[in-house]
């Protein structure tokens, strides 16, 4: 494909307002255009993240600090390789229909753009990563959403939108737009991503039984 000077390479821009959700694939060309930084996080594992992405983490976490909450990142860029592990690690462990509601078929997830990230939680110096040990802690993760909007972050997955996101509610997972304006405007009025750019699946994306929710959530994986 031919390009023109401003839309090919590191000098392109991405779109940060992409949709990558079971109905849709990671942009071609992507990699073409994207920058990543790659940071250790507190147990020595390598993270690798969209770079503007990782200039609002490092804010977000900073202010956070001030409150008395410490995240880390978990995970964010992946590879279709590394989701391929995840879905295969999954489906070993808790079976298809459940990791169907959790991770994203390779190639269709939202962590290939670099702009998903997955933060962990460390209390009391002690590092809680696995989404059944996270998820217990409303009042946390209430006080992390606050805050994404300010630094131009949504929650992805939201409780009770299984049937549009294809999702079970995931407090850790958030997405960086690179707009404060259009990050408050979606959290404020509780809606996804795919509802503020009018594309609704238009296929059956929802969760093959009844919508996963918080509590159903921890029946199924506790
Ligand atoms: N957990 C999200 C849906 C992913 O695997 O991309
Ligand atoms: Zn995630």
């Amino acid at each position: 494909m031919l390009c023109a000077a401003v839309s090919c390479g590191k000098n392109a821009k991405i779109d940060y307002l992409a949709l990558v959700n079971k109905e849709n694939k990671l942009p071609d060309g992507w990699e073409d255009r994207l920058e990543t930084v790659t940071v250790k996080n507190s147990i020595g594992d390598d993270v690798e993240v969209e770079k503007k992405a990782y200039g609002a983490y490092l804010k977000l976490k900073e202010e956070l600090a001030a409150e008395g909450v410490t995240v880390d990142l978990d995970s964010a860029r992946r590879s279709v390789a590394a989701q391929q592990r995840i879905w295969d690690d999954f489906t070993e462990k808790y079976g298809e229909v459940y990791t169907k509601r959790t991770v994203a078929t390779p190639g269709y997830s939202e962590h290939h753009t670099g702009l998903a990230l997955d933060l962990y939680l460390i209390i009391d110096g002690k590092d809680v990563i696995e989404n059944e040990d996270m998820i217990v802690y409303t009042d946390i993760w209430a006080k992390i959403h606050a805050k994404l909007a300010d630094h131009g972050f949504i929650l992805r997955y939201l409780e009770g939108k299984e049937a549009i996101t294809g999702y079970g509610y995931e407090p850790w997972h958030i997405r960086y737009v690179d707009s404060r304006d259009i990050a408050k405007e979606i959290t404020e009025k509780g809606i996804t991503l795919e509802e503020y750019l009018g594309k609704l699946p238009v296929g059956n994306v929802a969760p093959p039984e009844a919508a996963l929710t918080r509590r159903s959530y921890e029946e199924i994986i506790i």
